[in-house]
C-alpha cells in the first residue's frame, strides 16, 4: 500500500520525504489556499522533491478549460497527476486524458457508482474521501471495501486512493479495504508510527542500556 502527503507545505513535506516513506502526494485548491504559496511553482517544486505522483487539481469545471488546465499541469513535471473533479466534465476530461497518455486522479468520490464512473473514463486513481462521508453520517471504509469487490470483479486497472484521512484509524479501515494508497495530512503521518507502549518500551530499554555503563560505538 502506497503512502501519500496530502499537503502543499513544502516544509513539512520535505522533513517527512527524508524517510523515504512518502510514496507521493496529493494537493487540492483548499490546501493550496491555505499554504499561501504559488500553485505552479508549488507543484514543481514538490515533483522535484518527491519521485513519485504528484496530483494537481484543475480549477475549471467546464470540459474546454479542465482540458487546458489539466494540459499545463501536466507539462510540469512527468510525475504529475491530473486531479479532476467527478462530474460529467471531469470524467470526460479524464476520459480525454486517459487516451492522450496523462495520469488522472479523479476526486470528490462518495459513492460506488460515481467510482464505478471513474474506473469506466480510465483514471488512473479514484479518491474516496473516507473522513468526510464519517463526517456526513455514512461508513467511509466501507466505500471502499465496495469500491475494491467491484474493481476487482471487473478487474478495472483504476487505483483507490483513499483520501480524507483524519486519523490512524482511517488508515487501518483504507488498508485491510484493500486500498492501494492513502493521502495523509502531514501530522496524521506522524501519528501512524506512535503508540504508548512503544513509547514507555524505548524509554525502559534505553534506561536499562545506561545502566549497563557499556557503549556500542
Ligand atoms: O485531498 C483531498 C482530501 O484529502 C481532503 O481531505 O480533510 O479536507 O476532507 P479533508
Amino acid at each position: 500500500m502506497q503512502l501519500f502527503l496530502d499537503t502543499a507545505e513544502i516544509d513539512l513535506l520535505g522533513e517527512l520525504a527524508e524517510t523515504g516513506l512518502v510514496d507521493g502526494v496529493t494537493t487540492n485548491p483548499s490546501l493550496i489556499a491555505k499554504s499561501g504559496r504559488n500553485f505552479l511553482s508549488t507543484v514543481a517544486e514538490i515533483a522535484e522533491l518527491v519521485a513519485g505522483p504528484v496530483s494537481a487539481e484543475v480549477a475549471a469545471t467546464d470540459f474546454p478549460t479542465m482540458m487546458l488546465e489539466g494540459r499545463k499541469l501536466a507539462g510540469i513535471a512527468p510525475n504529475v497527476v491530473v486531479k479532476l473533479p467527478l462530474t460529467l466534465d471531469g470524467l470526460r476530461a479524464t476520459r480525454e486524458f486517459a487516451m492522450e497518455g496523462i495520469s488522472t486522479n479523479v476526486t470528490l468520490c462518495f459513492s460506488l457508482p460515481q467510482a464505478l464512473l471513474a474506473a469506466k473514463a480510465g483514471a488512473t486513481y479514484v479518491s474516496p474521501f473516507i473522513g468526510r462521508l464519517d463526517d456526513f453520517g455514512a461508513e467511509g471504509g466501507e466505500l471502499i471495501n465496495e469500491i475494491r469487490a467491484v474493481y476487482d470483479q471487473y478487474d478495472f486497472d483504476t487505483e483507490i486512493l483513499a483520501a480524507s484521512i483524519r486519523n490512524p484509524a482511517h488508515v487501518r479501515a483504507a488498508a485491510l479495504a484493500g486500498a492501494d494508497c492513502a493521502t495523509l495530512p502531514p501530522p496524521v503521518f506522524r501519528e501512524l508510527v506512535k503508540h504508548p507502549l512503544t513509547t514507555s518500551g524505548l524509554k525502559q530499554f534505553s534506561e536499562d542500556w545506561a545502566a549497563t555503563g557499556q557503549s556500542i560505538l
